[in-house]
C-alpha cells in the first residue's frame, strides 16, 4: 500500500476534487502542497454540492486534511470557508485538519496589487482569480513575507512589517495608490490569529509520524501542469509549481513519498484565463461542450473556453510529472457527438511538432494535427463498470491512452461521487 499524489494534467478544472473525494475514504491523510483559494474544487456527494478552495477535498470524507507548507493561505478566506463548511454539517477541527506553522499568508495588500495590475495591463491581463496568489508567492520568495508562526508572535512584528510595507508602498505609489494602513493590517491579523493558531503546528512532523505509522497519505494538488511556473504557458500560468514533485517539498516529506502519480486528465480540453490553447473552439461544438460540461469556474464564475483533447499537451504533462496512471474525467460530456477529434500533433510555420514549444508566440501560433473518430450513440453518464461503457467510448479511451503513453486507472462518469470507474487501484501499486 502506498501513497498517491493527484494532479491535473491540463489546465485546472480537470475534476481533481472529485477524484480526492472519492479516493479519500481509503487515505489517512490528504495534504495540499501548492496553491491556495485560487483553486475551485466542486465535490457532488448525494443531493449535497460542497465547493472547496482551501481545505483539502478529504476534509469532506472527515479523513485527517493538512495545508502544507508549500500553500499561500489567506486568513479571512480560511474561516469563511471553514463557516461554509461548517454549515454544511461537515466537521472541522484540531483533530482533522491542521496548517503548517510556515505557510505564507495571503494579505490585502496581496489582493490589491493582483486587482492593480490586472487592471492596468488591460488587453494583456493574465486574467488570475484575483486573490493575491502571485504578489503572496513573491514575497515569499522575496523573503518578506508574514507566515502563519508569525501569528504568535504579533508584538515583535514591526520590523518585518516595515520590510513588507517598504516594498508594497513603492509599487502602490506606482499605481497612484496610498500606502498601506499598518495599524489596520495589525488590527487586523490580531483578530484573526487565533482563527489560524488553533490548528498550526510543523506539520511535516506529523506526517512522519503518519508515515511511520504505515498510514497512506494522498496529496492533493490544485491547478493544472499546464499552470506550472516552470512546465506551463508562461507567463500565462499561476505562481507555483503544479508538478508531482511539489508534493514533497510542499509538505515536508521526502521525494520517494510521492508515491502513485495519478494525473487527472479532462476527456477534452478547457482554460479559464488568458493564454494560448491550441485546440479552442469558438463555434457551436466548443459552445456544446460548454454548456453539456457545465463550464463555468467554481471561483471567479467565468465561463470556461473549452476544445477537442489535446494529446500532446498530455502527454507533455504526463513526462514532465512522472505521471503513472491517470483518471479520465468527464467522458459524459463527449455523449452523443456523431464524430470526436483528439490532437496528436502541431503544425508550426510548416514544420511538424509533437510537443508544445517554450515559447509563447511559439505556443499561440502551433495549429492541431486532428485525428477523428466515430462518437458513440449510447451513454456513459452515470457509468460504474467498464463494461457499462458503449463499445465506440472504449476505442476513445484506449485511443486517448496510446497518444499520451500513460494507462488508465480511474474514468469518471458524473460529478457524483460514486460514479467512478476503478480500472487499476492507485493505492495498492
Ligand atoms: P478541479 O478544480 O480539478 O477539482 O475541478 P472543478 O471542480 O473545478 O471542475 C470540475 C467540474 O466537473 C465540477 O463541477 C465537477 O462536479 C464536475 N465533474 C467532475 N467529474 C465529472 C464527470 O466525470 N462528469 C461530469 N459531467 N462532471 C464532472
Ligand atoms: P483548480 O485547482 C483553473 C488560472 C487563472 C489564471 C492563472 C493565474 O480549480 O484546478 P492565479 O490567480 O493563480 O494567479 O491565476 O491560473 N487558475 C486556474 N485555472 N483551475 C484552477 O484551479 C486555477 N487556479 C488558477 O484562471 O489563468
Ligand atoms: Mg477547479
Amino acid at each position: 500500500m502506498g501513497n498517491v499524489t493527484v494532479i491535473g494534467a491540463q489546465w485546472g478544472d480537470e475534476g481533481k476534487g472529485k477524484i480526492v473525494d472519492w479516493l479519500a475514504s481509503r487515505a489517512d491523510a490528504v495534504v495540499r502542497f501548492q496553491g491556495g483559494h485560487n483553486a475551485g474544487h466542486t465535490l457532488v456527494v448525494g443531493e449535497t454540492t460542497y465547493k472547496l478552495s482551501l481545505l483539502p477535498s478529504g476534509i469532506v470524507t472527515g479523513t485527517l486534511s493538512i495545508i502544507g507548507n508549500g500553500v499561500v493561505l489567506d486568513p479571512w478566506h480560511l474561516k469563511e470557508e471553514i463557516a461554509k463548511l461548517e454549515a454544511q454539517g461537515v466537521r472541522v477541527d484540531a483533530d482533522n485538519f491542521a496548517i503548517a506553522d510556515s505557510c505564507a499568508l495571503i494579505l490585502p495588500l496581496h489582493r490589491d496589487l493582483d486587482g492593480l495590475r490586472e487592471t492596468a495591463a488591460g488587453t494583456g491581463k493574465i486574467g488570475t482569480t484575483g486573490r493575491g496568489i502571485g504578489p503572496a508567492y513573491e514575497d515569499k520568495v522575496g523573503r518578506r513575507a508574514i507566515r502563519v508562526c508569525d501569528l504568535a508572535h504579533l508584538d515583535a512584528l514591526s520590523p518585518q512589517l516595515d520590510r513588507l510595507c517598504a516594498h508594497h508602498d513603492a509599487l502602490r505609489a506606482g499605481f497612484g495608490q496610498p500606502p498601506v494602513d499598518r495599524a489596520a493590517l495589525l488590527a487586523e491579523l490580531r483578530d484573526i490569529a487565533p482563527t489560524v493558531l488553533a490548528y498550526a503546528q510543523p506539520v511535516w512532523k506529523r506526517l512522519k509520524k503518519v508515515r511511520k505509522a504505515g498510514a497512506r497519505i494522498l496529496f492533493e494538488g490544485a491547478q493544472g501542469v499546464l499552470l506550472d511556473v516552470d512546465h506551463g504557458t508562461y507567463p500565462f500560468v499561476t505562481s507555483s509549481n503544479t508538478v508531482s514533485g511539489t508534493a514533497a517539498a510542499g509538505s515536508g516529506l521526502g521525494p520517494a513519498s510521492t508515491g502513485f502519480v495519478l494525473g487527472i486528465v479532462k476527456a477534452y480540453t478547457t482554460r479559464v484565463g488568458s493564454g494560448p490553447f491550441p485546440t479552442e473552439l469558438a463555434d457551436a461544438t466548443g459552445q456544446r461542450l460548454g454548456e453539456r460540461g457545465r463550464e463555468f469556474g467554481t471561483v471567479t464564475g467565468r465561463k470556461r473556453r473549452c476544445g477537442w483533447f489535446d494529446a500532446v499537451l498530455v502527454r507533455q504533462s504526463c513526462a514532465i510529472s512522472g505521471v503513472t496512471g491517470i483518471a479520465l474525467t468527464k467522458l459524459d460530456v463527449l455523449d452523443g457527438f456523431d464524430q470526436v477529434r483528439i490532437c496528436t500533433g502541431y503544425r508550426l510555420r510548416g514544420k511538424i511538432l509533437d510537443y508544445l514549444p517554450a515559447h509563447a508566440a511559439d505556443q499561440a501560433a502551433v495549429e492541431p494535427i486532428y485525428e477523428e473518430m466515430d462518437g458513440w450513440q449510447g451513454t456513459t453518464a452515470g457509468a460504474r463498470s467498464w463494461a457499462d461503457l458503449p463499445a465506440q467510448a472504449i476505442k476513445y479511451i484506449q485511443r486517448v491512452q496510446e497518444l499520451i503513453e500513460t494507462p488508465v486507472a480511474l474514468v469518471s462518469t458524473s460529478p457524483e461521487r460514486e460514479d467512478t470507474i476503478l480500472v487499476r487501484d492507485p493505492f495498492d501499486d
